[in-house]
């Protein structure tokens, strides 16, 4: 995909959606001036995909979270997302959303906070998490940045980094999470102790994971190992580097 234009207001489409569930969707998955390299959306959803997004996403969707509805970045309430004061774990770019749904299910007295920028992923995630009966979900379809930009400092007691994009050539590297621009809000954003657990299948990414994220504040756990965590249940992503041959690497750390 093309740079966008620093400065570009860019907008996923709403795909299939009502006019007015178009108009909630859009104001929850509109992101401020960001630059972002990936995918937002990809083939034609199929209709059940579509009635998930139109149906599921407005119930679980985070609010407050874009800059459409929250122009001045007033912090969120974690309180309220599950009106308890129960431990957040956040998932950054859940992809189809199996791990997300595993984990919830697995951990029925925690709140997930899944966050996917690509709509496709968004929906198959949706269909999951309704397959799995959990709910436990919250999601920010969108980017990240902005997610974290509205938490409020040490509210996140557990994160995953699951196969990131790897932007494989060098000049792509400052594209990665395992970035200043991204690692610094993560470090702000968790709670002291809580644990950062990262898969890639990148020896690069190993690498450059193994500088920057004890250089924002985490120190090394365990890894990197070719052993996952025990409560793993793979991912999409990790199904496609095996079968190509690919080796993962899991690593754990935790916030100073
Ligand atoms: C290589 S895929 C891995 C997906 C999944 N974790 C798995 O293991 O199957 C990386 C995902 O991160 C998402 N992503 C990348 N940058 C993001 C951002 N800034 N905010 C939210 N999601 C992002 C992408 O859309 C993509 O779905």
């Amino acid at each position: 995909m093309g740079r966008v234009p620093r400065g570009a207001r860019d907008s996923p489409p709403a795909v299939g959606l009502t006019p007015g569930s178009r108009r909630a969707s859009r104001a929850r998955m509109e992101t401020p001036l960001r630059n972002f390299y990936g995918r937002r959306h990809g083939k034609a959803l199929k209709p059940n995909q579509r009635r998930w997004l139109e149906e599921g996403l407005p119930r679980l969707a985070i609010p407050g979270v874009s800059a459409t509805e929250n122009p001045a970045r007033h912090p969120l309430d974690p309180a309220a997302l599950f009106g308890d004061g129960r431990p957040l774990w956040l998932e950054v770019g859940f992809g189809g959303g199996e791990h997300m749904a595993h984990q919830a299910a697995c951990y029925p007295h925690v709140g997930l906070i899944g966050v996917e920028i690509f709509l496709n992923g968004v929906a198959m995630a949706l269909g999951k998490i309704r397959a799995a009966g959990v709910g436990n979900v919250r999601l920010h379809a969108g980017d990240v940045r902005d997610l974290m930009e509205v938490l409020p400092p040490g509210c996140i007691a557990r994160a995953f980094l699951l196969y990131p994009d790897p932007w494989p050539k060098a000049r792509h590297h400052r594209r990665r999470f395992v970035t200043p621009e991204h690692l610094g809000p993560l470090a702000r954003i968790m709670a002291p102790g809580a644990e950062f657990r990262v898969a890639t299948d990148i020896p690069d990414y190993v690498r450059q994971t193994l500088e920057e994220v004890p250089a924002a504040g985490f120190a090394l756990l365990d890894g990197p190992s070719a052993t996952a965590w025990e409560d793993w249940p793979g991912t999409r992503y990790e199904a496609k580097a095996l079968r190509e041959g690919r080796r993962p690497e899991y690593l754990t750390f935790r916030r100073s």
